[in-house]
């Protein structure tokens, strides 16, 4: 195991200098590869909501080789993302998977005062998005009552604020949001919902629609990964025992719809005739696996949660990783929402690949936690 893990990580590593190189000559955010070419956000420029897992990538790569073209690539993203940050005309909740792995990588690995202080801008802005009647309001313009199980990754801004400030407001905010969470987006059997819209004005549940899953009512395996992924690390930050029950009945859920490849359909029920693939939701999942095995008491778990990473991380690499020259980004039959909504389906989509080399230096025993608690 140990041999696949380093060779898989040297892999990226040759891979991602030819791909930095490319994105700094190119001068964008990369969002997706074609052939040797990047593309950069389908939609609202550099301040579409997956501008942080590039200079994540970056962060996680220079912290694990101190290779200094990863820093300078890292550096030079932010300042385009801290420039959205006074924009602020696109952005939304989702400046916790913007900032948190950009000014706040940069933060947590070297201190910077200026990182610190923009990743504070960044939490206030989430926090601003809060209702009172218990959620984060997720999107703009006319859905004020609008929430999305993605946000559970976007709260770990909140509880890394409320450390830093020594000032509980932002924890309560991530606590509220949550609760009602686990209470109207996850299902008995450990599935969840895409979307939940409340009623702005009173927090009464309107509505479940499928968002970017197959139908109301199905399972958005990538929104599945948020979940996991996401009340484990609600566990890590508050140490609220419901958090990690709610973490391990999701992950046995998704676990118990792996394929026997390794792959991970796009939605868990999509029509059995339909070949449609998110590894993006694998990777994350295994990432958020990795971490739950190191959080679960249940000795039996830990191992299960720990094979079934190794699983997802391994059918990737064996079925969908591309290590030629031919391309930028590594993980291939990525897909952007079950029915096309123009970000893509079937390509590389590089928070794919985010997640994949996140998981793969966890794997090595790197520090790669960039959404845990820091330590003081
Ligand atoms: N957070 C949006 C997505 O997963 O596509």
């Amino acid at each position: 195991m140990q041999k696949w893990i380093d060779s898989t990580f040297d892999k990226i590593v040759d891979k991602f200098r030819v791909s930095t190189a490319k994105a700094k000559e190119q001068g964008l955010i990369p969002y997706r590869s074609e052939g040797k070419e990047w593309i950069g956000s389908p939609f609202d420029g550099n301040s579409w909501w997956t501008g942080g897992f590039w200079p994540g990538a970056m962060w996680l790569l220079h912290n694990a080789t101190k290779e200094e073209c990863f820093l300078k690539e890292a550096l030079r993203v932010e300042k385009l993302l801290v420039h959205e940050l006074m924009e602020f005309t696109h952005l939304n909740h989702d400046v916790g998977f913007m900032y948190m792995l950009s000014c706040g990588a940069h933060y947590r690995f070297t201190g910077d005062s200026e990182a610190h202080r923009n990743t504070m801008h960044a939490a206030t802005i989430l926090a601003g998005r809060f209702n009172p009647n218990g959620y984060i309001r997720a999107w703009d313009k006319d859905r004020a009552g609008w929430a999305i199980i993605d946000c559970m990754m976007n709260l770990s801004l909140l509880y890394w604020a409320s450390a830093e400030e020594n000032d509980p407001r932002f924890e309560q905010i991530a606590r509220i949001h949550a609760d009602t969470s686990m209470r109207t987006f996850v299902r008995e059997d450990g599935s969840c919902n895409h979307i939940v819209i409340f009623d702005p004005s009173n927090g009464e549940v309107l509505d479940c629609p499928g968002g970017q899953g197959y139908a109301a009512g199905s399972s958005w395996s990538r929104g599945q990964a948020w979940a996991l992924y996401g009340f484990a690390l609600s566990y890590m930050h508050t140490g609220d025992k419901r958090y990690l029950e709610t973490a391990e009945r999701i992950a046995n859920y998704f676990i118990a719809n792996i394929r026997p490849d390794g792959l991970t359909d796009s939605d868990f029920c999509q029509p059995k005739d339909e070949e449609r693939i998110d590894n993006i939701a694998g990777a994350c999942a295994a990432s958020g696996l990795l971490d739950l095995s190191d959080l679960t008491e249940d000795t039996v778990l830990k191992e299960s949660y720990r094979d079934a990473a190794i699983k997802l991380l391994q059918g990737i690499d064996a079925h969908c990783a591309d290590w030629t020259e031919e391309t930028l980004g590594i993980m291939q039959k990525c897909t952007a929402s079950y029915h096309n909504d123009g970000a893509g389906r079937h390509i590389n989509i590089l928070y794919g690949d985010y997640f994949f080399v996140e998981a793969i230096c966890k794997l090595r025993g790197a520090d790669a936690k960039l959404w845990s608690p820091m330590s003081k």
